[in-house]
């Protein structure tokens, strides 16, 4: 391994940068030459690329955002744009690539390395923690922490109005961020995509706890959850209970994705950005870096994208439990 190149694909997650600085480091400490590329597989496509040096990612490890950009590349879904992607490590002499981002970064990277003669491995970046083969994504302990915090500051008004509060988080298919965002802001309720939630257990529920006008809810809406957001549950509540219930709602949004990461988050991305390197030294490719039990896992991609990593049920009961 002589030259690598290292990439941030998909939407952006808190971390991203520690893994950025992790992989840059251990590749010049191990002496090979790291090439940073600009907004994702459209760079790699258009050969958009600097090399880094120690110095270029000093000052990163605590920033959100990626200083690489990012992208969604629709040319990279394409059997041409991909070609393109590799005649272009060809002509600079890398022979291998990491990619950090979400399951849509790993299908590009396994068609990638099956196609081409290159090693690449990918690292899991995305706030909803919805990727097999790790316990936790870079970026969804930071989410958590904002979406707790935000949770913090409506309950001092759901409280003092006595009101029912719908708070929608993000995770388009998945229900992790709004699972520990409910445990940990001690919600009423949490509408999840795995799970079937009606409206009418809901209420039923509001009713049977007397908290129907008494107290405050705190209810924690899952963005890609089949009930509706959390406008739309706030409206169907209102038509089902009656004009007298306070009900507001809230979406905290894009919020969670930005911010300085925290300290779990840049100790599990530099682990992550480390070992990518060390892995490609080893020979390894076409696999995802994860971190199950504390310990380091490679994961083939087809694994990684054909597995569904889901909530814990017994974290879904405890909830349940612990909340109305
Ligand atoms: O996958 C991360 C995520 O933040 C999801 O939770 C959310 O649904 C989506 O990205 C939003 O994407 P965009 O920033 O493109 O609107």
């Amino acid at each position: 391994m002589k030259r690598i190149a290292v990439l941030s694909s998909g939407g952006d997650a808190p971390g991203m940068n520690a893994a950025i600085r992790a992989v840059v480091r251990t590749a010049i400490y191990h002496n090979i030459k790291v090439y940073g590329i600009n907004k994702g597989y459209e760079g790699l496509i258009k050969g958009d690329v600097k090399q880094l040096s120690k110095s270029d990612v000093a000052n990163i490890i605590h920033k959100g955002g990626t200083i690489l950009k990012t992208a969604r590349s629709e040319n990279f879904k394409t059997k041409q744009g991909r070609k393109e992607a590799f005649a272009f490590m060809e002509a600079f002499e890398i022979d291998g690539l990491v990619v950090i981002g979400g399951d849509g970064t790993y299908t590009g990277a396994m068609k990638l390395s099956e196609e081409h003669p290159i090693k690449v491995v990918g690292l899991p970046g995305t706030i909803d923690n919805d990727i097999f083969g790790t316990d936790y994504t870079i970026g969804f302990d930071t989410a958590i922490n904002t979406a707790v915090e935000a949770v913090d500051k409506i309950r001092d008004t759901a409280d003092s109005h006595s009101r029912l509060f719908f708070i929608e988080v993000m995770g388009r298919h998945s229900g992790y961020i709004a699972l520990y965002t409910g445990i940990g802001s001690g919600s009423s309720y949490i509408f999840l995509p795995e799970q079937e939630n009606s409206l009418e257990e809901f209420t039923e529920l509001l009713e049977k706890s007397n908290r129907r006008n008494k107290l405050f809810n705190l209810v924690i809406v899952a963005e890609g959850n089949t009930s509706g957001g959390a406008q739309e549950l706030s409206k169907l509540v209102k038509e089902k209970l009656g004009e007298d219930i306070d009900i507001r709602n809230a979406v905290i949004g894009h919020l969670q994705r930005g911010g300085s990461p925290t300290a779990a988050d840049r100790i599990l991305s530099s682990r992550l950005g480390y070992h990518a390197v060390n892995a490609l030294i080893e020979g390894q490719s076409n696999v995802a870096i994860g971190i199950v039990d504390k310990k380091v896992v490679y994961t083939p991609f087809a694994e990684a994208i054909n597995n569904k990593k889901l909530p814990d049920e017994n974290m879904i009961t405890m909830a349940q439990i612990l909340a109305l």
